[in-house]
């Protein structure tokens, strides 16, 4: 808690550090009441510092700590011979190299931030990312000292039969009064943020992959008994992760043993310690019959990404917390480009942009915008963001496409073996790809250091008598905290010229022949392209596959974005326009409603969603994707000044238009899904994708009001196979305005689910999301739900992040209720749980967004946070939001 001004940490400020820690032994005694940490440390002075000989003092971080002894080369200190403050410990070594061991004592039982040691549950477990391990020893707590660890772990038999940490088991044995004890060893040196400790009663699911070279590895999933039946998903997930990462990237596993461990108590979606992944429950649990579609689609992602981590991230670590992008960009790239390979790779891509924009984007436009590579921080757990992870994804993208698949392997090959057991910065990342390739990428570097979203700008000309077609882009990147003025990006354009029947024209750029698809680099703040040879005035496809995190626009008429919608060959730009065309539709109808006029609905969207619903050749997932109308989130994103009330009036109206407009073809639609999917449970990607539009079809329907439509949810509530289907009916039913109808299907699922804390999330979520009015009364009743527990990130998340993030209808409410009870979950959490309240800011700083009623009150709550006692988790946020 602060007790002064947190400080801010600057990059500029980097100083390698004044000691290595060569070896790293530590012995853990666990107790119910408490635990004893004795490390040994093999220490040794950075000659490349200090060269003369002359000895530094050594600073060790260290927070909530009991320091019971220190001996340094087998010398007791007393308590004059070392200094000890809130978060340090100093003392004078006296030769170059040394050894020095403590011991700790510290209360895991009482650890709510779910930060360092803590139990969840009976069992004990470790989160040290960023910076967790200083919690547990005092220690070099920084990703550029590098250690290699051996870990015995001593506990109660009967209550901890398993014991685990990085790397090898390498010796066992039993202690006196039912106590047992295992040592691990990991022979790859790691930054002790890497560093992880499981002690419980857990089973296993066992199997083993052969690499590419043919060793056999030992894959192990640790759960509570109760959960050994969800765990194959995973299992799955991670043997082709293991194939995918050998085949695409050519990197093997290097540790005799992989596992992972499933906590219920965790703070975000998983942890890529070296051989020990510990990961939130959520993020590995996966049975039809308790997951929907979705959840499985996570648990393969959140899988492949931890276990790309062990070369994107382990092996190659990070210098300081600044390249945090270094290692979360670069695997959340390769997470997804995994899914797009292991399913559709247009749907990911879509799911993916749909995300960025409605989130990051928004991020970039607040108050907490940061680089890629933020240039300071107070609190490091507030920079594991959108930006740095998404928008860092983004950028590797763009070095992808410019690079090519072939020049971009090229490159990471050279960045492995280059760097293999260093710890290195985003420019050794960027050093990388361009020697490997003779690029330069000195001006691609601004996206890692510039905030802010671009906006591309983009017109047209046609000049018929010259057959020339003149495309001219300009960009600006708005001001960004700290960052008044933006130098023009490197923007890669995908593109095409449509002729009208909507075929590629082949593209002429300066004499020369670019095929029918190009990419483009927009390097200037204006710059124009002439295409040549152009017969007929065509229409452009710009920016396929959303080739940059940009805000493009091109004034197309809604005309033309139903022809795009109809007619590109590129699959993500006819999404594209058929969004472009719904948000146009969409803040056409909110000025109308602001105005007080009746709406009225635009029939060149019904005709685009009428001709994907009756396209039985265009896969389901798509479909899907086109007919979801952009979400309340994205169009608040995209608003000048947003009015909450009205976008959500407006979207809506629309969708009951549309299900009006559409029964019959919806209806038909559904029907035949509904019958193809009925039987046998079937987990494959199609099936998926039916049971995508299926549910997106029936939430359409039940606007409707039609008895016959009820009658149907019902039925598939009832006789649904799969959670997906389940969860579906039980979402259009609670926002239905068939009360008895919606509650007996709440009881209903709440008795059936009560064990189950994964479901009864999901229960959990579907009434905070509830539209209709009278949302924040329900919430508070929820809270009292005797499964309903602050301790809990996923119960918060399920129920206060879902109604804050999820629900702007209610949580805007114009009598400032909502704004007031997220101030009084902050205030109520920071005490317990730092970096989940921290995170729960976030609808609170976007508060320039809306009209000048609702920021007042907004202001009002984050000024009433910030006279509280605050973590510097939470005051960052907040005082960076009313700065
Ligand atoms: N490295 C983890 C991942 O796979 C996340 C760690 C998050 N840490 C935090 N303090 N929020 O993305
Ligand atoms: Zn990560």
């Amino acid at each position: 808690m602060r007790t002064e001004q947190p400080k801010t940490i600057y990059l500029k400020d980097y100083k390698a550090p004044d000691y290595w820690v060569d070896e790293t032994q530590l012995t853990f005694e666990l107790f119910e009441d408490h635990a004893l940490v004795h490390s040994r440390l093999a220490l040794r002075l950075n000659s490349d510092l200090h060269g003369d000989g002359a000895l530094p003092a050594l600073t060790l971080h260290g927070q909530e700590l009991a320091l019971l002894k220190v001996v340094l080369d087998e010398r007791e200190l007393g308590e004059g011979d070392y200094q000890v403050d809130d978060d340090s410990l100093s003392l004078q070594p006296a030769d170059a190299t040394f050894a020095l061991a403590l011991t700790t004592r510290i209360e895991p039982q009482n650890n709510t931030a779910l930060e360092g040691l803590y139990k969840s549950g009976s069992m004990f477990c470790t989160q040290c990312e960023a910076e967790g391990f200083r919690k547990i020893t005092y220690y070099l707590d920084r990703p550029d000292v590098m250690s290699r660890f051996t870990t015995t772990v001593i506990a109660e038999r009967e209550r901890y039969p398993v014991l685990l940490s990085n790397g090898n088991p390498i010796a066992s044995g039993e202690h006196e009064g039912g106590r047992h004890w295992v040592s691990w060893e990991d022979p790859f040196p790691k930054p002790a943020y890497l560093f992880a400790l499981v002690a419980g009663d857990l089973c296993l699911l066992q199997d083993s992959f052969t690499t590419m070279s043919g060793r056999e590895i030992d894959l192990r999933i640790y759960v509570e008994p109760e959960n050994r039946t969800q765990c194959d998903h995973a299992m799955d997930s991670l043997k082709r992760s293991m194939r995918w990462d050998e085949e695409v990237y050519g990197r093997e596993y290097d540790l005799d043993i992989f596992m992972i461990v499933a906590v219920n108590d965790f703070n975000m979606g998983a942890m890529e310690n070296k051989g020990l992944n510990i990961f939130n429950s959520s993020c590995v649990l996966a049975h039809q019959d308790t997951a929907t579609d979705m959840a499985f689609q996570r648990v393969e992602a959140v899988v492949a990404h931890e276990y790309f981590h062990n070369w994107s991230g382990n092996r190659v670590t990070c210098r300081d917390w600044f390249q945090l992008s270094l290692k979360e960009g670069f695997t959340v790239f390769r997470d997804s480009e995994f899914s797009a390979d292991m399913n559709s790779r247009t749907v990911k891509r879509i799911e993916d942009v749909t995300f960025l924009r409605a989130n990051q984007f928004a991020e970039d436009a607040g108050p907490m915008a940061h680089p890629v590579r933020p240039d300071s921080f107070i609190e490091i757990s507030n920079f594991y963001t959108l930006t740095v992870y998404e928008k860092g994804a983004e950028v590797v993208r763009m070095l992808h496409t410019l690079l090519g698949e072939e020049g971009f392997r090229k490159g990471t090959d050279l960045y492995f073996e280059r760097h293999d057991g260093q710890a290195v910065t985003c420019d050794d990342f960027i050093k990388a790809l361009e020697d490997a390739n003779g690029a330069d990428f000195s001006q691609f570097k601004r996206w890692y250091s510039q905030a802010g979203t671009p906006r591309l700008s983009v017109t047209s000309e046609y000049d018929a008598s010259r057959c020339e077609y003149r495309l001219h882009f300009n960009q600006v990147c708005p001001p960004t905290p700290g960052q008044p003025d933006k130098l023009p990006q490197v923007i890669p354009v995908r593109m095409a010229l449509l002729d009208r029947d909507g075929k590629e024209m082949t593209l002429r750029l300066n004499g020369e022949a670019l095929g029918t698809e190009a990419v483009v680099s927009i390097t200037e703040a204006e710059q124009t392209l002439v295409f040549e040879n152009v017969p007929t005035c065509p229409l452009p496809s710009l920016l396929r596959g959303f080739s940059a995190p940009v805000k493009l626009s091109y004034p197309y008429s809604r005309d033309d974005r139903v022809f795009l919608a109809k007619h590109d060959p590129d699959g993500f730009n006819r999404w594209e326009a058929a969004q472009g065309l719904a948000v146009d539709v969409l803040q056409g109808l909110v000025d109308i409603h602001r105005a007080g006029r009746p709406l009225n609905l635009d029939q060149r969207l019904v005709d685009v969603m009428r001709s994907v619903i009756t396209d039985s050749e265009l896969d389901a997932a798509m479909v899907a994707e086109i007919i979801r109308l952009p979400s309340e989130a994205y169009l608040v994103e995209v608003a000048e000044v947003a009015d909450v009330d009205a976008i959500h009036f407006a979207r809506e109206w629309l969708r009951r238009a549309l299900a009006v407009a559409l029964r019959d073809d919806m209806a038909a639609r559904y029907q035949a899904l509904a019958a193809a999917g009925a039987g046998e449970f079937s987990p494959s990607a199609s099936a998926m994708a039916d049971r995508s539009l299926k549910n997106s079809l029936l939430g359409y329907l039940m606007l409707t009001g039609e008895q016959e439509v009820l009658n149907w949810c019902v039925r598939q509530f009832v006789e649904a196979s799969n959670m997906t289907d389940r969860q579906a009916a039980l979402v259009a039913l609670v926002n239905s305005p068939f009360e008895q109808q919606r509650e007996a299907a709440l009881a209903d699922f709440a008795e059936r689910w009560a064990a189950y804390p994964l479901v009864m999330d999901q229960w959990f979520s579907v009434q905070a999301m509830a539209s209709q009015p009278g949302a924040l009364e329900r919430v508070q009743k929820l809270m009292e739900h005797p499964l309903f527990t602050m301790r809990n990130p996923n119960k918060v998340r399920a129920l206060i992040g879902a109604f804050v993030n999820q629900n702007l209808a209610n949580f805007h409410a114009i009598d400032g209720s909502g704004y007031a009870f997220l101030a009084d979950r902050i205030i109520e959490l920071d005490r317990s749980n730092p970096q989940i309240a921290s995170r729960l800011v976030t609808p609170l700083s976007r508060w320039r967004k809306f009209d000048d009623e609702r920021q007042a009150l907004m202001r009002e709550q984050l000024s009433r946070i910030l006279a509280e006692k605050l973590s510097p988790d939470v005051y960052e946020v907040v005082s960076k939001s009313l700065a």
